[in-house]
């Protein structure tokens, strides 16, 4: 219905901000998309050596994901977040204003899961800064997290926001296909490795 249009607009208007990019241009650094692995999100704007920049990257995308779902239960209850929740994330992956060349959602994803539900929120924040810590390797921890996040919502009672949790970590899976193939060759760069 047109609940589920509005959420899914609301979603993919605020999901579809690409603050990684803002943020590097507004500092005078450039363009991220031209340095590491290309990608908009905070672990490549770590890259430029500016902790602040991407701990600021982080947090944006994340509040991007969490603010529509959000409102979106305010206005028009779980249906609706549940909508708002796949566009925001898509919003990032797949931004109109970038030529739908956007981010690969893990931050974004956080921010979502913890707008559905605050169990499924810190299943997804425990996974990503466990593996984060053990492994230093980002997407290895952005994938776990958003398997996680799948996995708790029936586990944890909200067997409502499987199908789009399940869906969204399908395509943030897919979108992370080039570090897949780094991590089985062992190149993918650790977060503050000497392999950066
Ligand atoms: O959120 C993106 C992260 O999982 C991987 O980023 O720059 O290492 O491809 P990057």
């Amino acid at each position: 219905g047109v609940n589920e249009v509005l959420a899914a607009l609301l979603g993919y208007a605020i999901g579809s901000i690409p603050f990684g990019l803002l943020l590097t241009r507004a500092a005078g650094m450039g363009d991220v998309r031209k340095i590491g692995s290309g990608n908009i999100g905070a672990t490549n704007v770590l890259r430029t050596g500016n902790k602040g920049l991407a701990a600021a990257t982080l947090l944006l995308d994340l509040a991007k994901g969490l603010a529509p779902v959000v409102i979106a239960g305010q206005l028009w209850g779980e249906v609706g977040q549940a909508f708002a929740a796949g566009a925001a994330v898509i919003g990032h992956c797949f931004p109109v204003w970038l030529g739908f060349k956007g981010g690969k959602g893990v931050a974004t994803n956080a921010g979502v899961s913890f707008g559905l539900a605050l169990p499924v929120g810190l299943a997804y924040a425990f996974v990503w800064l466990s593996v984060l810590a053990i492994f230093r390797i980002s997407s290895l921890a952005g994938m776990a997290a958003v398997v996680a996040a799948a996995a708790a919502a029936p586990l944890f009672g909200y067997p409502q926001f499987f199908p789009v949790l399940a869906a969204i970590a399908l395509l943030i899976i897919y979108l992370h296909r080039t570090n897949i193939a780094r991590l089985m060759k062992g190149e993918e760069p650790r977060v503050g490795g000497s392999k950066e």
